[in-house]
């Protein structure tokens, strides 16, 4: 069984996804331990709640410098013990430490096909205004394995989405999300919980299916 930690920041549609795909087998032999949100009240708690997932608050608010949210934060992750950590929309730095605690076992979705519109400043609503300022034609989402850099690890899955005319960056957010995120969070999860995922330096492969 592989234990999850899904860490969240606001909608939670990612997490969601993951619940949904663990309940209907695509996701196979997978359990969602804990749910750590960096933000209190948000939507990914409520359907953390209703799915009878341990939904948490780690806050930067609630703690005198970063330093000690980063040791909450760690420990609010290592006291769930999971084999795999999952940054399903969560918008904080990772620091060190956890890397170091979890090397290869946390992965991340990121809404863009890594390396473009990646890295610093990069995130939310602000990719998607990229994709569309440059006026690409193809866009999507990567899932990766996060290291010391911003999304710079280890790519596992990427999924194309087509860029339209008229498209606005709320547009081209939600069908990135419905056609891309929904699909390769759940088959990176799937594939590492059936072991198929093998790291080769800065690369993966994936394994054939045990015959
Ligand atoms: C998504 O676009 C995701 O790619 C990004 O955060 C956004 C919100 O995700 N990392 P969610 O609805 O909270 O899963």
């Amino acid at each position: 069984m592989l234990k999850l930690v899904v860490c969240v920041s606001g909608g939670g549609t990612n997490l969601q996804a993951i619940i949904d795909r663990i309940a209907d087998g695509t996701i196979s032999n997978t359990k969602i331990v804990r749910v750590i949100s960096n933000n209190p009240g948000v939507k990914a708690l409520d359907r953390a709640a209703a799915a009878g997932i341990e939904g948490v608050c780690i806050s930067p608010r609630d703690y005198a410098d970063r330093a000690l949210f980063n040791e909450a934060l760690l420990s609010g992750i290592r006291e769930a013990d999971p084999d795999l950590v999952v940054l399903a929309g969560f918008m904080v730095a990772i620091p060190p430490a956890i890397i170091e605690a979890f090397p290869n076992r946390i992965i991340n979705i990121h809404p863009a096909l890594i390396p473009s519109f990646c890295g610093k400043g990069f995130y939310g609503l602000r990719v998607h205004e990229g994709v569309l300022k440059r006026g690409v034609k193809v866009t999507g989402a990567t899932v990766h394995f996060v290291d010391e850099g911003l999304d710079s690890g280890p790519i596992i899955l990427q999924k194309a989405v087509e860029v339209r005319d008229g498209d606005t960056p709320e547009i081209l957010q939600r069908r990135v999300m419905e056609e891309a995120e929904w699909v390769i969070m759940p088959r990176a999860i799937d594939l590492i919980a059936r072991g198929r995922i093998e790291i080769v330096g800065r690369t993966t492969r994936i394994l054939p299916e045990d015959k």
